[in-house]
């Protein structure tokens, strides 16, 4: 695990100063470089050693088949698993007959340094080879931002006492061995060889290798090139085998002389696309990368991340931590989402290979609400991805004697990927999640043109789905029997009200949608009294609630449930799904991550004050979130409902969770949707902003330890900066007319920002919410290094 504080907290850059080999898989998931396309882990550059080598393309997968002793009907018969394709990171170094590795010899200095600003690893590397000749190495790498296929590695090496022989190899290599799998099921599957060779092609300073995977045949295509500045006389080769290539690149390097190579990679995979296709598909885009060089990519990225920082970032005065923790979670959602373009967004992005690579509802609810207001484009495309897939999902429903569209509850490509169906198929909410993503899109940007031709089918397709799952009982009331909200340690149960409460959004504005696009509607099929079924589904929706106890159920039943015994819980038995049968987890009141809470923040319109504080009061005891997906939810309503500093404590378990390995498994992969946490904590939470309708409201209030909060929000092609102080809160509008103007909620009151102006406006006292809740035995905030004082 992660030791405490294993990088400096600084406000830009994620640095490790020495190596520590026994972290060095998760080292790998926190120095990941991805694009959304490709994803290359923070391995070493020699490649060994290594916690878990890694290239990822986005949706490049094998099948493997899913082996149920008892299978029974509509149950998925294979899963998708994502591929560790051809390695072009590796480049080996001899000094003077000895390979450099750090595991021999004396590494005299090792950092390393992830600079969210430039958007590039740097090592640095001072090490004595066993003879005691001493070398530095500099190597920067980066997956650029600007060309979705390229990376790119300048790695330089000189000397340090006297001149040196020095070989470098730069080498792609594919079918690397992986190392075993443990017996966490969240690990992915290990392929063994999964790509069988193509074409291999060498030449003087580069190649190319082309392979394609045996069972979902996928084609892939890896391309790399050198430019070399050694001393006189630096000889370049190439050779190359089925699985590999290799150029050499040897010389003398004097003292104060250097030898820098910069190694060009560009990747392609296709479905379709010929071998001759995908071969100059990577050509083309190395000729694009030559064209800029690395200074050009490199000048390129900056801008690309400034441009991004301009209007995303977030402040934030008192707790440099989470100031340093919101800007990777922010980095990494971009890294996840910025060119993944009409693919899915995974649950690790590319960092590693964690739940096989699978995108889950995750996407939706956590990673799209960040990008709606920091980089809408990416939105679109994640939804368009979604609609793409709607051939399968309406199938999908088919099998399951559904109508409409029955989204995977985990999948690459669309295809449902959960082999256990309680927690994968019953997950229905997935749909009303993707309705509510389209929602927040359409409201944030007014894009008419994707609401038409993308948005309108994604809700009419879920809202059939959701009339389709439920019934109206003899009293009228419409109940969604027999499903799985978020919390997968209650599963298959009557009206799980986070699901409820989604659907009956998504029923709403399905119905909604119709009316604004007649003639689309027409050509889906709607009929008026198809949409005023949906209307009737939604106004009649049950929403279970305890009269006696004064607070809602996560499902109907669940408060007279047997309460979990956690007392005699000990810490070593969490998270539960590893210890405890499932069967024994459904029946008693213990919650994985909390449903009802995510409701009164997702649908926080459908709960009143009181109400909400009951219940998070209620929920908070009974819920040891074993998902990373928990804390920022808990943190945005505790600080709704005025439990300040638990708020601050949840944000951090948020913020923090693979910076330092809360949850130890981080090596799998970065948490996508617990770093998008960081920004809905501190916007959500202490900003108190909701979009439930056409006009953005806000409730900032900050917990003691913040002196100043502050965030931009994008909003139909405006920028709203939103300053937060302990007592009072100003709003300015950019990159608008001098016309233009904003209408904002300031804690309920109706506000008008015009471009060019600050409003400031006082924060109401936050009522005394009384003594904070407890959580079960063990299960509070999760910290491993002590908060600093700012
Ligand atoms: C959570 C799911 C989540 C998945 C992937 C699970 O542990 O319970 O809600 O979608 O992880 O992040």
């Amino acid at each position: 695990m992660i030791r405490e504080r294993a990088y400096p907290v600084e406000p830009w850059r994620i640095r490790e100063t020495r190596l520590d080999l026994d972290v060095l898989a998760q080292s790998e998931s926190v120095f990941a470089l991805s694009n959304g396309h490709v994803g290359l882990r923070g391995n070493l550059d020699e490649g060994e050693p290594h916690g878990l080598p890694g290239t990822y393309l986005n949706s490049f997968y094998e099948l493997r088949p899913l082996p149920y002793a008892e299978a029974g009907f509509g149950f998925p018969e294979s899963g998708q698993t994502v591929v560790n394709v051809t390695n072009g990171k590796l480049i080996r170094l001899l000094v003077d007959d000895e390979p450099l590795d750090v595991r021999y010899g004396e590494v005299l200095a090792h950092e390393r340094v992830l600079d969210l600003r430039a958007g590039t690893l740097r090592r640095t590397l001072h090490w004595r080879s066993p003879a005691g000749r001493e070398v530095r190495v500099v190597s920067t790498r980066l997956v650029s931002f600007t060309q979705r296929s390229v990376a790119a590695i300048s790695y330089e090496v000189e000397p340090v006492d006297g001149s040196l022989r020095v070989i470098v190899q730069s080498e792609l290599v594919a079918n690397e061995a992986l190392p075993p799998q443990s017996r966490d099921p969240r690990v992915a599957a290990v392929l063994e060889s999964p790509l069988q060779p193509e074409e291999e092609l060498s030449r003087e300073a580069g190649g190319l290798l082309i392979h394609r995977t045996k069972v979902s045949g996928l084609r892939v295509a890896a391309a790399m090139d050198h430019e070399v500045h050694g001393p006189e006389r630096t000889t370049v080769t190439t050779e190359g085998y089925q699985d590999w290539i290799r150029t050499s690149i040897g010389c003398v390097v004097e003292p104060g002389q250097e030898l820098r190579v910069v190694k060009l990679l560009a990747y392609g995979w296709s479905s379709k696309r010929s071998l001759p296709g995908l071969r100059d598909q990577v050509a083309a885009a190395l000729t694009a990368a030559r064209l800029d060089g690395f200074n050009g990519l490199r000048r390129a990225q900056r801008e690309y991340l400034d441009a991004f920082w301009d209007t995303s970032d977030v402040q934030v005065e008192g707790d440099p931590e989470v100031q340093q923790a919101v800007r990777f979670g922010l980095f990494q959602v971009l890294q996840a989402g910025a060119r993944a373009e009409r693919r899915p967004i995974a649950a690790k992005g590319l960092t590693g290979p964690g739940y096989d690579g699978h995108s889950f509802w995750d996407t939706e609810t956590f990673v799209l609400p960040v990008l709606t207001y920091t980089l809408p484009a990416a939105v679109a495309d994640a939804l368009h991805w979604r609609h793409s897939t709607l051939p399968l999902a309406r199938e999908r429903a088919q099998i399951l004697n559904l109508a409409g569209a029955a989204f995977p509850w985990r999948t690459i490509r669309g295809q449902e990927s959960s082999a256990y169906w309680p927690a994968g198929t019953a997950a229905f909410h997935i749909a009303a999640d993707i309705a509510d993503a389209v929602r927040r899109y359409v409201q944030a940007t007014q894009d008419t043109q994707f609401e038409r031709e993308v948005g309108l089918e994604l809700l009419v397709e879920t809202a059939r789905l959701w009339r389709s799952i439920g019934h109206h009982d003899r009293h009228g009331v419409f109940h969604l029997d027999g499903v799985t909200g978020p919390d997968e340690y209650t599963a298959v149960k009557n009206d799980n009200i986070y699901t409820n409460l989604m659907a009956q959004r998504n029923l709403w504005i399905a119905a909604d949608a119709v009316t604004r696009y007649r003639d689309e509607a027409f050509h889906l099929g709607v009929t008026d009294e198809e949409a005023a079924s949906w209307r009737d589904a939604a106004s009649a929706m049950n929403i279970p609630y305890d009269p006696e106890l004064g607070v809602h159920q996560q499902v109907e039943g669940f408060t007279r449930l047997q309460e979990w015994d956690f007392r005699d819980t000990p810490p070593d038995r969490y998270p539960l799904l590893m210890h405890y049968p499932y069967f024994d987890l459904y029946r008693k009141q213990v919650v994985k991550q909390p449903d009802l809470v995510l409701a009164m923040h997702w649908r926080g319109d459908a709960f009143d004050a009181d109400q909400k504080r009951r219940n998070f009061l209620y929920y908070e005891r009974r819920t040891v979130r074993d998902s990373s997906l928990s804390a920022c939810t808990q943190s945005v309503i505790a600080a709704e409902v005025g439990y300040l500093e638990l708020a601050h404590d949840y944000l951090r378990e948020a913020a923090l969770m693979d910076l330092h390995d809360l949850n130890e498994n981080t090596r799998d992969g970065v948490h996508v949707a617990s770093l998008a946490g960081a920004w809905i904590a501190l916007v959500a939470g202490f900003g108190g902003f909701r979009d439930h309708d056409e006009v953005p409201s806000f409730c900032p209030r900050l917990p003691s330890k913040l002196g100043r909060l502050e965030f931009s929000l994008t909003w139909r092609g405006l920028r709203l900066r939103v300053e937060v102080r302990p007592h009072e809160t100003r709003y300015d509008l950019r990159d608008g007319p001098d016309d233009a103007s904003l209408e904002l909620r300031h804690h309920g009151e109706l506000v008008r920002v015009i471009c060019g102006e600050t409003v400031t406006l006082p924060n109401p006292a936050v009522r005394p919410a009384g003594p904070p809740p407890e959580q079960p035995p063990g299960r509070s905030p999760l910290r491993k290094v002590e908060e600093i004082e700012p």
